[in-house]
């Protein structure tokens, strides 16, 4: 799985513990930035590793700032794209089984490196139910895209 990774100044504590979790679960990185935790917007970064995912460019996106919210309200504007904003497990397995999210925002402000660890794995290993209820209800959301 290729999946594209992108953080701002506030997002960028969690690089490591992405970078090293993707590699666990044998994935490949498509770095969209930033480096440095020198204050940068937010925008571009999400947008890159977003529409990695619209192009086929990678098969999903993690997306860390401070809060997780700007990234992926940034990222869910782009053509193809599922969002989240997760920080509990649960949420992070629930939203590959039941909606197929293919972007994961973080929040470096909020969650731990532990606690991001839990939730990136489980997302990363967690397949899409299938069901019919499920697809039903994402290709709607999907087919009301501008
Ligand atoms: C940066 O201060 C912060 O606003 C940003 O990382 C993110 O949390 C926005 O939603």
């Amino acid at each position: 799985m290729k999946v594209a990774i992108a953080f701002d100044h506030a997002g960028i504590v969690l690089r490591p513990v992405v970078e090293e979790v993707i590699e666990q679960c044998g994935g490949q990185i498509l770095d969209c930035g930033t480096d440095s935790a020198d204050p940068v917007d937010y925008v571009p970064h999400a947008f890159a590793a977003a529409d990695a995912v619209s192009q086929g460019k990678a098969d999903r996106a993690i997306i860390c700032c401070g809060t997780g919210l700007g990234s992926c309200i940034a990222a869910s504007k782009v053509r193809g794209v599922r969002g989240v904003t997760v920080s509990d497990t649960y949420s992070a397995r629930m939203s590959r089984l039941h909606n197929d999210a293919n972007c994961l925002c973080l929040g470096g402000r909020v969650v731990g490196t532990e606690l991001a660890r839990d939730i990136l794995t489980l997302w990363l290993q967690t397949e899409f139910s299938g069901e019919d209820r499920h697809r039903r209800r994402i290709d709607d959301v999907m087919a009301r895209e501008g």
